[in-house]
């Protein structure tokens, strides 16, 4: 089957209690580990891509890479996402690169790292959508901006602060205030028609989410079931979603690499988000630290080898297991060939 658009993937969750898990992709070997593991599971796959991505891989290597899945794959359906675009040109040319989803990411404004007022995140979502649903593409918006309750401020980007650096920033007056509002989560929805809606609850990207197991004064999982009470039929979608296992911590450490002990977002606090609308879940970093830790050990283990299939195999190997893992975790295997394009 052709790529299909979110809407089409993410209802189907609703309609079935599960959620889907969206991974970013940067580069063949991901993509093959995506795939392989959805068709280990029979599970439905939302690739994407960030503008970074598209950039280091280049959309025509991209577009036909994804071509390839869906040709290797046709009992599959997949989603091609543009994760955060920051404004309505980097998704009107993901369109034209053939993605069937765009995330019109305007709770910041175009530089991807000042908060955006409410008045332009309704302007530009609402261009993305009037355009995209045009051609059956589906559009996610985002209110509220991701960012650690530990921190001062809502981080952007792909800052990541050591625990050092944390312990010197206590949590200010007001750090709830990049939370998503969930009356504003209404009102934003009825103004800009989304398909999905990212929401804000305490994440962030990267490695360094929390200095601590997280609870719900850094996780604000009650925010969600608020939002998912006031928009029943709104698909949610949770960013900054990497659990940042023990095991891959140890893993990198193990085999040379820096890096401080950090907590990520327990699956089983993703799973409860499931059970109150959550429909996308977004993880990368997880996959990059499992690649990352079978590539450090290959080259500790036996630094002899310089052919890169000796090393991108296994990396490879070791995304599919966290694809399975979390495709499992999510409910979303088992759904794939259920899904009727
Ligand atoms: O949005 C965050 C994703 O992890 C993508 O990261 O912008 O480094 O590709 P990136
Ligand atoms: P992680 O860094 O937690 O994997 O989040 C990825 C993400 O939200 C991409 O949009
Ligand atoms: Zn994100």
């Amino acid at each position: 089957m052709p790529l299909v658009n979110l809407r089409t993937v993410l209802d189907h969750a609703a309609e079935n209690s599960y959620g889907v898990a969206a991974f970013n992709v940067n580069n063949m070997e991901q993509i093959q580990a995506i795939m392989e593991a959805a068709n280990e599971c029979d599970a439905p796959v939302i690739v994407q891509a960030s503008r970074g991505a598209r950039a280091y891989s280049q959309d025509n290597y991209l577009r036909h890479l994804m071509l390839a899945a869906v040709e290797l794959y046709p009992h599959i359906p997949v989603v091609m996402h543009q994760d955060h675009g920051n404004s309505p040109k980097t998704c009107i040319s993901a369109i034209e690169n053939g993605f069937t989803s765009v995330m019109m990411d305007g709770s910041l404004l175009e530089d991807a790292k000042t908060p955006a007022p409410y008045d332009y995140n309704v302007k530009v979502t609402r261009e993305v959508v009037g355009l995209a649903h045009k051609q059956g593409v589906s559009v996610e918006g985002e209110i509220g901006c991701l960012g650690s309750l530990e921190e001062k401020k809502p981080a952007h980007g792909a800052a990541e602060k050591h625990d050092a650096e944390l312990e010197e920033e206590p949590q200010a007056e007001g750090a709830m205030s990049h939370l998503t509002d969930p009356e504003e989560a209404e009102r934003f929805v009825r103004d800009t028609q989304v398909d999905a809606l990212a929401v804000a609850i305490g994440t962030s990207h990267g490695a360094y989410k929390f200095t601590r197991q997280p609870d719900g004064e850094i996780l604000a999982m009650g925010v969600i079931e608020e939002i998912h009470r006031r928009l029943p039929n709104t698909h949610l979608v949770m960013h900054g979603s990497s659990s940042v296992p023990q095991e891959l911590q140890d893993e990198i450490r193990k085999y040379g690499g820096k890096m401080n002990q950090t907590w990520g977002v327990p699956v089983e606090e993703i799973q409860r988000g499931i059970k109150h609308g959550v429909r996308k879940i977004n993880v990368d970093t997880d996959n990059r630290m499992a690649m990352t830790g079978a590539i450090r050990k290959v080259f500790a283990l036996t630094p002899e080898k310089f052919d890169p299939r000796d090393y991108l195999k296994p990396a490879r190997e070791a995304m599919k297991k966290v694809c399975i893992d979390r495709m499992v975790a999510f409910g979303q295997a088992g759904h794939a060939r259920k899904i009727k394009v």
